[in-house]
């Protein structure tokens, strides 16, 4: 039985003032911990106070990105180790608005998987299609390839230590979601993917669903077989939306 993952994906949002109620709101939510994982990824600089604020708690938290460098004249960038070093969990590898944004491709995702592997972070590994893609039919190939990219770099059995989210790119910020049986066929076709490789590894690996998740769909998305949680993105700032996502995550495994 897979736990699902929730995660906040606060994204360029986000002061002091706001991110510090809005973690004491989530922490002070009933959230069955035992049965969902739940974690915030803030932008870099509000990591160390979340993580002051989360402190002895079952909150996680995670870094939006990281460097596929270790260290250097690398200006600008955060490494792994250092996100590991204050305290992080997690880190998103590989969002759509850093590949369409900031230029990365499959091939540097997959060596921020690694690196990121190798500084003891779980890697959150996006991957998505554009809804181009989607239409002129070409979506698992595509899917397929962000996955492949990873898996020749990083072998099959670092994804034991990963957690995937599958994230459509036109359901990001859209309000449009995928349907529940779109969004499990996806997850389907990823499991399927690791499987020729290992079905174990397949059958243990979490896979996200994220894209205009909010408190009134979440339920019918958690409750597919294959989706295993979701990255929540506008719904994460708002702590009530937040929680209810989270309990409906926590409730979807008294469905299998
Ligand atoms: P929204 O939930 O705002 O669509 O964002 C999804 C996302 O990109 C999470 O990483």
């Amino acid at each position: 039985m897979r736990k699902p993952i929730v995660l906040g994906n606060w994204k360029l949002n986000g002061t002091t003032a706001a991110s510090e109620a809005l973690v004491a709101s989530i922490l002070a939510g009933l959230i069955e911990w035992d049965a969902v994982d739940v974690g915030v990824c803030p932008p870099f600089i509000l990591i160390p106070q979340v993580i002051h604020q989360a402190a002895h708690t079952n909150l996680a938290v995670g870094g939006q990105s990281c460097s596929e460098y270790v260290l250097g004249a690398y200006t600008g960038e955060v490494s792994a180790d250092m996100l590991r070093e204050v305290g992080c969990r997690y880190v998103l590898v590989g969002h759509s608005e850093r590949r369409a944004l900031f230029g990365e491709t499959n091939e540097m995702v997959a060596r921020k998987v690694n690196i990121a592997l190798k500084s003891g972070l779980t890697p959150v590994l996006c991957v998505g299609e554009t809804l181009e893609e989607r239409q002129s039919g070409r979506m698992n190939d595509v899917v397929r390839g962000q996955i492949q990219a990873v898996l020749n770099v990083v072998g099959i059995r670092s994804f034991e230590r990963l957690v995937i989210a599958y994230e459509p790119i036109w359901a990001i910020g859209t309000g449009l979601t995928a349907s529940p049986a779109q969004a499990q066929s996806m997850h389907a076709m990823i499991r399927g993917v690791l499987s020729e490789h290992d079905p174990a590894v397949a059958r243990g690996v979490r896979i996200q669903y994220g894209g205009s998740v909010k408190a009134d769909n979440a339920a019918e998305l958690f409750a597919e077989p294959d989706i295993d949680g979701g990255l929540i993105g506008g719904a994460s700032l708002k702590a009530e939306d937040f929680l209810i996502i989270c309990r409906a995550a926590a409730d979807s495994l008294r469905f299998i």
